[in-house]
């Protein structure tokens, strides 16, 4: 990886693991591509930035050619629930968008990471322990692109030889950017709740347990993933990994060690819950481990800790 470019720059992981490859790589060797969120300051000064539609083509092959790319993070895309919301503009920007990517990459020599997800997988699939290799039959617009992405990056590896790789990443936290339409977003937003009402609102039931990671792992996870060594990759599209699983009741009883006076009330929302209940527990990412070598650093106690930190100074 030597000239990187960045799509959904400006979303949850983009704003994260943009500095971390410009730390790792070079400033100007990391292109941030954005589209119709505001860029945050540091994308724009730290190294070079540029608007981006990735339902347009030709503007990507222009970029890829002019900055002499090799690696495409593609990470633009619509969350879940507001996927459902418009399913035909998710079908175009999550779906045609990954086409467009593994296209350019494909003729112009780019390796390419695509972030998959917990919504790849469905109601059939065993919620607890989730295979790397099981059943995938999402009910949501969002998984079926998840699923049809890791297919045609597998495909366009073994077909065209395109150096793709992928995790599944499950819900993740973060005190940068908002995350918007998501299942899990509640779990980022309880955090500034917490610590500037002292109490939140959950769409989730409160014992319901997803999949979760914080940030600095999901950032290390996917440099990590692009830097293991081929050889080794028996898997390609993509890797289960995780660091920690809980419920809305558990991670409120963690924040309560730091904010003793939380309050954690619910009012459910019936199509991010349905979205929820549909999607794993906690997945096995032995394979991820045993592959590239994946370890997750922040457990619940270890996250909570730092993002209350970051957050009571972020907010004050
Ligand atoms: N965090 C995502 C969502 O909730 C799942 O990949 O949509």
């Amino acid at each position: 990886m030597k000239r990187i470019l960045v799509t959904g720059a400006t979303g949850q992981i983009g704003s994260e693991l943009v500095p971390a490859l410009r730390t790792r790589y070079g400033s100007d060797n990391v292109i941030a591509a954005g589209h119709k969120r505001t860029p945050q300051h540091a994308l724009v000064e730290q190294g070079p930035y540029t608007t981006l539609d990735v339902t347009d083509i030709e503007a990507l092959a222009t970029i890829v050619r002019d900055f002499r790319i090799d690696t495409i993070f593609h990470l633009a895309a619509l969350l879940s629930a507001a996927a459902e919301q418009n399913p035909q503009v998710a079908w175009k920007i999550n779906m045609e968008g990954l086409h467009h990517v593994l296209e350019v990459s494909r003729v112009n020599g780019c390796a390419v990471f695509f972030p998959s997800s917990i919504g790849a997988f469905g109601p059939g699939t065993p919620r607890d322990n989730t295979p790397q290799d099981t059943l995938q039959r999402p009910t949501t617009l969002y998984g079926v692109c998840k699923v049809s992405g890791e297919l045609l990056c597998d495909y366009y590896f073994t077909r065209f030889g395109v150096d793709t790789r992928g995790v599944r990443y499950p819900g993740l936290i973060s005190y940068e950017t908002l995350p918007s339409g998501g299942t899990t977003d509640y779990a980022v937003e309880i955090f500034y709740h917490a610590i500037q009402q002292k109490k939140y609102t959950c769409f989730l039931h409160k014992s319901t347990t997803l999949d979760m990671m914080y940030m600095p792992d999901a950032v290390r996870a996917a440099i990590e993933l692009m830097e293991a060594d081929p050889h080794q990759l028996k898997h390609r599209n993509a890797f289960n990994i995780t660091a920690m699983s809980f419920a809305p009741a558990e991670l409120a009883a963690q924040i309560r060690q730091h904010i003793p006076d939380f309050t954690l009330h619910y009012q459910i929302d019936p199509l991010r819950q349905a979205i929820a209940d549909s999607w794993p527990r906690y997945m096995d990412d032995q394979a991820a481990r045993d592959e590239w070598g994946w370890q997750p650093q922040y457990d619940l106690a270890a996250m909570t800790r730092d993002m209350i930190d970051h957050l009571m100074k972020k907010l004050s």
